[in-house]
């Protein structure tokens, strides 16, 4: 399998039927972790959804927060979530059965949706997937009504904590992360792509996506080891002494890791 960097999995041009189950795995958890739902809940406040809207959830993986923002529409609005992966969005389907949420295929950077026919867009952990995010947001402001709201919500994993580690490590354990990913900084950008997109910034907020010290990511952190010997950026023998330290921290509950997302909601002028 070529896809051994955490963050390439979800790239469109990476879509593999035999990884769904994994992708919807990773998706959930992300779903019950506290920062998550907190930023979720924040962004949901700013942005009042209110009934008999239409909504765009662009890139909505399994869909659990189209469900939501369907919820806030009601039986008058339009909720879609567009999703490019047929296996993703196949569970979405299923899940939302029997409710409002509907999901079609679509692409971030050609939304299927006239000019100026939505009143809100979310995009939730997608444009750290995308080389040119900035031709998405221009195409959310395409598709925006005047007034019309957006919220962006994205990882930065140049945030990436690991301890207790050597930072030396971390910084060759996240390298491996940061040439994965897309876009890895997209957190930071969200801000000043809306801008450039002729959005007025309403609010930002941001939180921390902390791994459950129980339930630590190991297969993340063994790829991220993986990755950095492969790439001559740590030695075995470093990387060795670094999953000592890690497994010995979990025991005694001192382990801690976390990558810090960030949320900006915004509208169109008019
Ligand atoms: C990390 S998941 C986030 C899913 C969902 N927004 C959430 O927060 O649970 C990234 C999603 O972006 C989708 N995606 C990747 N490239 C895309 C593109 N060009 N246009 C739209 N969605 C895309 C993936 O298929 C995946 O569902």
């Amino acid at each position: 399998m070529a896809q051994t960097q955490p963050g390439s999995a979800f790239q469109k041009r990476h879509i593999d039927p035999g990884r769904v189950a994994a992708l919807a795995g990773a998706l959930d958890s992300q779903d019950a972790s506290p920062g998550v739902r907190r930023l979720r809940a924040w962004a949901g406040r700013a942005l009042a959804v209110r009934p008999g809207e239409t909504v765009l959830d662009v890139g909505c993986g399994t869909g659990s927060q189209t469900r939501a923002l369907a919820d806030a529409a009601g039986p008058q609005g339009s909720v879609v979530g567009v999703e490019p992966n047929p296996g993703l969005r196949a569970i979405a389907e299923e899940r939302a059965a029997g409710g409002p949420a509907r999901f079609t295929d679509g692409d971030a950077f050609a939304l299927p949706a006239a000019d100026a026919s939505v009143d809100v867009v979310w995009c939730e952990r997608v444009l750290q997937h995308l080389a040119e995010p900035e031709r998405a947001v221009a195409e959310m402001a395409r598709v925006l009504r005047p007034g019309g709201r957006v919220a962006l919500i994205d990882t930065d994993w140049a945030t990436t904590i690991l301890h207790p580690c050597d930072p030396e490590v971390v910084r060759a354990l996240t390298a491996g992360a940061l040439a994965g990913t897309a876009n890895p900084y997209s957190g930071r950008r969200l801000v000043g792509q809306l801008c450039a997109a002729g959005f007025e910034v309403d609010d930002r907020g941001s939180q921390a996506l902390i791994q459950d010290h129980r339930s630590v990511a190991w297969p993340l952190i063994r790829m991220l080891g993986e990755s950095a010997v492969r790439g001559g950026l740590l030695t075995e023998e470093r990387r060795d002494a670094a999953y000592t330290a890690l497994a010995e921290a979990a025991e005694r509950g001192a382990l801690h890791m976390s990558v810090t997302m960030f949320g900006v909601v915004a509208h169109r002028p008019g």
